[in-house]
């Protein structure tokens, strides 16, 4: 078990350049089962649940090798179809392989993934919408048994109580691109990830229109083929880091972000004072004033983004005034509230939503990380904070961000890992 040790005070300056998208790359990869060939996938950033994946694969009888952010895959002998506990647990996303091994080999055994720690994270849409393409799906022991010799297209309206489903967009998706006929999925959801995953399918032949939008259309073809793509910048790891020079009064250049896929952040990020100058290879954030108070709900894209909600609730602890964040996508993601006010936040959770009064600065202590945005979020406050922060369980930062600490050092940041 490793800790974090943050020195605070150091102002972030300098150029990163932002890594793959974590949850592109998790469905593309799942999505090379759809076919047996060779596939080259560029900019895949190398970090746990990553790994995680890799040794799905690889159960399953694919060979995957990686070579710096280069991951090759080679699904010739890919033929097994289930998906054990022992993995999914460690990693939700695995359930991305449901569809593809649906599709490919009519048979898929994919265990539950079980408790979360921001909130429950329900699987019926991803069952409704494959049972609508004609697959025969039952819960057994723990496991979604499928089988689906003949998927068939399907009209399918894929969103919940919470609006659409990233997930099972993109599982119903990729089962569809081998299903006989047309499937219309209504109530698509639209994040930038789920139209990279379009984008893959339709480089290895797949026929795939609307996707960005709320209506995906997916003609179903006999068979599809290897292909070489490159995952799209982390839309997540880009605000985190814009975060870090925001609340560390700092000025860095985020070469590969992109604006269209951050535009409701980047809106937030100007309302509390910070400057952002959008470039043509990416987006440089300067900090150099007080931070003003805001309110903020998460919403699908291209609303505020959940998986920055944490982060941006760690620099609105030093704004100006009051600030309320309300969480409407998982109900439980506040596992950071009690450890920013044991940071000397002045912060309170009520029902879906936070209250934040500003306070003048944070104070370093030893923090527990509980998930992965979470452990951001604390990762920037001890950036920010007076004295020494030490957080642990760093494990859930590992699942989501490669090297965190050595590209915040690299940007002048006093932050070490340590052996707990
Ligand atoms: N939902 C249902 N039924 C379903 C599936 C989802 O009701 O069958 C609900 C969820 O409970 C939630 C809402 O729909 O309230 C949206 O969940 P979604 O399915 O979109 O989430 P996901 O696919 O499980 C992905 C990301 C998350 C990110 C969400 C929302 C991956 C691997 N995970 O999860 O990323 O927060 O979309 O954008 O892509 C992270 O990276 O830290 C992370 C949690």
């Amino acid at each position: 078990m490793y800790k974090f040790i943050i020195e605070g005070g150091k102002s972030l300056k300098g150029k990163v350049k932002v890594k793959g998208s974590k949850n592109s790359a998790l469905p593309i990869l799942a999505a090379t089962l759809l076919c047996e060939d060779e596939f080259v996938i560029d900019n895949v950033p190398i970090l746990r649940d990553i790994l995680t994946m890799q040794k799905v694969l690889e159960v399953l009888g694919a060979s995957v090798s990686i070579e710096s952010n280069r991951v090759k895959v080679d699904t010739r002998g890919a033929v097994g179809y289930e998906a054990p506990y022992e993995l999914v647990r460690q990693m939700r996303a695995s359930y991305y392989v449901l569809g593809p091994l649906l599709a490919r080999h009519g048979r898929a055994l994919v265990s539950l993934p079980g408790g979360c720690a921001i909130g429950t994270r329900p699987i019926n849409l991803h069952i409704l919408g494959l049972k609508r393409l004609k697959a025969d799906i039952s819960i057994t022991h723990g496991y979604i048994d499928a089988y689906g010799n003949k998927l068939r297209g399907s009209c399918i309206f894929l969103e919940g109580p919470n609006g659409p489903s990233v997930g099972a967009t993109v599982n119903v998706m990729t089962a569809a691109t081998l299903a006989k006929g047309l499937t219309i999925i209504e109530g698509a959801a639209m994040e930038p990830e789920v139209t990279d995953v379009a984008n893959f399918l339709n480089k290895c032949g797949a026929k795939i229109k609307g996707q960005g939008t709320r209506r995906i259309e997916i003609r179903g073809v006999k068979k599809l083929h290897g292909c070489e793509y490159e995952i799209i910048p982390d839309r997540i790891e880009a605000g985190t880091l814009a975060l870090g020079a925001a609340i560390s009064r700092g000025e860095v250049f985020l070469e590969g972000a992109r604006q269209d896929h951050l535009q409701s952040f980047l809106d937030k990020l100007r309302e509390v004072g910070v400057d952002i100058f959008v470039e043509k290879d990416g987006i440089a954030v300067k900090m150099d004033k007080d931070i003003l108070s805001t309110d903020i709900e998460t919403a699908p894209f291209p609303g505020f983004p959940t998986d920055m909600q944490a982060q941006f609730t760690a620099l609105l602890c030093l704004a100006n005034g009051v600030s309320i964040v309300r969480e409407k996508i998982f109900e439980e993601r506040f596992m950071h509230v009690m450890e920013l006010a044991r940071m000397g936040a002045d912060i309170r959770r009520e029902s879906d939503y936070v209250v934040i009064k500003g306070v003048p600065c944070l104070y370093g202590t030893t923090v527990m990380a509980s998930d992965l945005r979470a452990s951001a979020a604390l990762v920037l406050a001890g950036l920010s904070a007076s004295g020494t922060t030490e957080v642990r369980r760093i494990y859930h930062i590992d699942r989501g961000y490669e090297n965190i600490e050595e590209r915040l050092r690299k940007l002048g940041a006093q932050i070490w890992r340590q052996e707990e």
